[in-house]
Parts: structure tokens; C-alpha cells; sequence
């Protein structure tokens, strides 16, 4: 049972997409997905519309997801953190306590691009046509994924 966390900075816009794609992939499959934000800004707060919309177009229902804060003990829960940029990385990795904390974490375009350190970009400033574009990274990224772990 592999368990995977998504992690950006609010939790509204890119980790419930990557949360919502990775367990449609991965349904009955016995994968867990979760997310969280590095931020306390959106603690609570439902996904951002932009998000829950480009989700339903793509038959992912992603309106129960709630933000939360990444914490410590995500890193004994969960066993693949993936960031959705270099910022989120770094802010990651200033938690870990130990080595093997550290090499849970990893940049999710990485599986895609590997060693690139891309960044998923931050959609949350622009328009609507940012959501799909960030939809289509991590989906394609999930597929590799889901590759790795099933
Ligand atoms: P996310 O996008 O990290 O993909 O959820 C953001 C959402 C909110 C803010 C920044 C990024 N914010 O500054 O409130």
C-alpha cells in the first residue's frame, strides 16, 4: 500500500487537482492520496472554483477536498511527498528531521522531466486557461505515477 501525498502552497488550486487525478487513477487500487499546503492561508477552505471546475470537466469530483497545512508527522504517513514547485520543496524539506524524511520528497514534473526541477505554475493570479494548463501537467505526470507505484 503505497501512500502519496500532494503538496503546493495554499491547498486550493494544483494539490487537490493532483489529489483528485492520482486517485482517480488509482481507484481501488489501494493507493492513499491526500494534500496540503505549505501555507496556513486557505486552511478549511474548499478548492478553489477554477480547480473544481476543470476537475468536473474531466469527471473528477474534487468538492469534498478541505485545505490543511503540511505537517511533521505527514512525513511518517505518507511515504512519497510530491511538491508541486522548487518553493514548495525547499519549505518540505525545512521540516524534515532526518534523512529519511528527506528522500520522501520529491518535485512532481520530475517524473515527467526528470532531474529538471520544473515547476507546476502557480495558477492562482491568472486566468481560467492556467487550470487547464496545470490540469494537463499533472495528469500526465500522474500517469507516470501511477507507473511507479501500482
Ligand atoms: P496553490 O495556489 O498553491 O496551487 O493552492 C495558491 C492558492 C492561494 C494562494 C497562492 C497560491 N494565496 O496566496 O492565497
Amino acid at each position: 500500500m503505497t501512500r502519496v501525498l500532494m503538496v503546493c502552497l495554499g491547498n486550493i488550486c494544483r494539490s487537490p487537482l493532483a489529489e483528485g487525478i492520482l486517485k482517480a487513477k488509482t481507484f481501488l487500487k489501494g493507493v492513499i492520496v491526500d494534500s496540503a499546503g505549505t501555507s496556513s492561508y486557505h486552511i478549511g477552505n474548499p478548492p478553489d472554483k477554477r480547480s473544481v471546475e476543470i476537475a468536473k470537466k474531466n469527471n473528477i469530483d474534487i468538492t469534498e477536498q478541505r485545505g490543511r497545512k503540511f505537517i511533521v508527522s505527514d512525513f511518517d504517513n505518507f511515504d512519497i511527498i510530491y511538491a508541486m514547485d522548487s518553493s514548495n520543496y525547499r519549505n518540505i524539506l525545512s521540516l524534515a528531521r532526518n534523512e529519511n524524511d528527506k528522500q520522501k520528497v520529491r518535485i512532481i514534473l520530475n517524473e515527467l522531466f526528470p532531474n529538471e526541477n520544473l515547476d507546476v505554475p502557480d495558477p492562482y493570479n491568472g486566468g481560467e486557461h492556467g487550470f487547464k494548463v496545470v490540469y494537463d501537467m499533472l495528469n500526465e505526470a500522474c500517469d507516470e505515477i501511477v507507473k511507479k507505484i501500482i
